[in-house]
């Protein structure tokens, strides 16, 4: 089994987020999220539950990074709640919210663990989501300056990576519209309406970051699935086309200069979701904010797409496209295990876009497996899921894809969105009644990988 062995200086850590993570919703001054709202809207969650505890890591921050340092981990992936910042969304900074970040930071240094801050993952501050309908609104894009102005003034002399935004496909068409994340919304308009103003708050924020943080570099993260069409036909080639600009395009276009892609305006002028003028709500001159140059480009994979033709829109709520069922292995949220398309993402984005440098900043699979009657928890397929992937990144690297680091989604098991509890993706197990954390086969394999900075084939 030979071993692949990674650059020098490549990173390599572990993903979480404050709601998925933190608990302590109601404590030193954090006001109410959109999160909390929605987990709390009977229906909305398949287990009922909402992330007012999660990993109670509000209060266990000290162990957590005990945990990664014992790991090995060099670098670790975590998100700011606006709430606890901004618990009007704008205006009076809540100290205490200011502080618990810097404390952490802080300890992450002391560890040899270096940062890297994600300013927005999904935890909008629900006053903003009432005043003005959160993202639907222009002047949201503001707020969020003003909170990433805030909170890298803070912490800017010591985090020199951020992230800016997590997944924007997500927050709009997950959260606006199918409806399936907060605020629930179910309205195709919105969610474009909504991708354009996450995507100007990205361009509007990047020079607030370089300058409140020198040194720093600053990105987005994308998430992508790798599109194919389920055969050779026109047809199924052109839902492939459709799909992937529906979920790729539409954001790596915009930040890098291209425009939102002609082909997509044209099928949403098509189809009803734009007026004849095309994307009235991108102003002159965003266009340019949006492409405002970053230092990387975080990639969130975690499966592909096989796409066919379809004439019945109602099946995805988005005519042409229709998913066929996964070809082979799936995780447990039913997302075929596909390392190539790893690969071939690194490799499209290295080429087709020229991306300076990447990070994957989320890979990794849900299983459930439990603890044995040794107390042991025997992963072994999230192990070679990891396995796999980390060779596809390698393979990418090999023909020039400019990767820098990997983190693992995620440090632990933890609050999975829609599908509370019933998923776990962490590489160390959470015991949700007692807290207690234990380390997963994965993670003990991880931190060999880290030691060895190299995986065997
Ligand atoms: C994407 C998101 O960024 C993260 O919050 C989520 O838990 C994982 N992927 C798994 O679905």
């Amino acid at each position: 089994m030979p071993s692949l062995r990674f650059p020098d200086n490549f990173v390599w850590g572990t993903a979480t987020s404050s709601y998925q993570i933190e608990g302590a919703t109601n404590e030193d001054g954090r006001s109410e999220s959109i999160w909390d709202r929605f987990a709390k809207t009977p229906g909305q969650i398949v287990d009922g539950t909402n992330g007012d505890i999660a990993c109670d890591h509000y209060h266990r921050w000290p162990e957590d990074i005990a945990l990664m340092k014992s790991l090995g981990m060099m670098a670790y992936r975590f998100s700011i709640a606006w709430p606890r910042i901004l618990p009007n969304g704008r205006g009076a900074v809540n100290q205490k919210g200011l502080d618990f970040y810097s404390r952490l930071v802080d300890g992450l240094l002391a560890a040899g663990i270096e940062p890297y801050a994600t300013l927005f993952h999904w935890d909008l501050p629900q006053v903003l989501q009432d005043q003005v309908g959160g993202w639907q609104h222009r002047s949201t894009a503001d707020a969020f300056v003003e909170f990433a102005d805030v909170i890298s003034r803070k912490l800017g002399d010591r985090v020199k990576k951020w992230i800016t935004h997590n997944e924007p496909w997500c927050t709009a068409f997950l959260s606006y519209e199918k409806g399936i994340h907060a605020p629930g919304g179910r309205d195709f308009k919105k969610a474009l309406t909504v991708s354009h103003h996450l995507l100007l708050s990205h361009g509007l924020a990047v020079p607030v970051l370089r300058q409140n943080c020198p040194g720093a570099e600053v990105g987005i993260t994308l998430n992508m699935n790798y599109a194919m069409p389920a055969s050779p036909s026109a047809a199924d080639y052109d839902a492939c086309r459709h799909y992937d600009g529906y979920f790729n395009r539409w954001f790596l276009d915009p930040l890098y200069g291209r425009r939102y892609p002609a082909d997509m305006i044209e099928d949403y002028i098509a189809l009803g979701y734009l007026p004849p003028e095309g994307l009235t709500v991108c102003k002159p001159g965003d266009l340019d904010i949006i492409a405002t140059q970053c230092d990387f480009l975080g990639l969130n994979y975690y499966s592909r797409a096989v796409l066919r033709s379809s004439k019945v829109p109602e099946e995805q709520n988005l005519p042409r496209t229709v998913h066929v069922a996964p070809l082979s292995e799936q995780t447990e949220m039913h997302w075929e295990v596909y390392p190539e398309g790893l690969r071939r993402l690194l490799l499209r984005l290295h080429v087709e876009y020229g991306v300076p440098k990447l990070y994957v900043t989320e890979n990794g699979a849900a299983y459930s497996t439990e603890p044995d009657k040794d107390g042991r928890i025997p992963d072994t397929r999230r192990l070679e899921f990891l396995r796999d992937h980390f060779v596809a990144a390698r393979r990418a690297m090999d023909a020039g894809a400019p990767l820098a680091g990997y983190f693992v989604w995620s440090l632990m098991d933890n609050y999975e969105w829609d599908r509370g509890y019933s998923q776990r993706f962490g590489i160390v197990w959470v015991d949700y009644e007692t807290q207690r954390r234990i380390p997963k086969d994965s993670a003990l394999w991880y931190k060999g990988v880290i030691a060895a900075n190299a995986v065997d084939d």
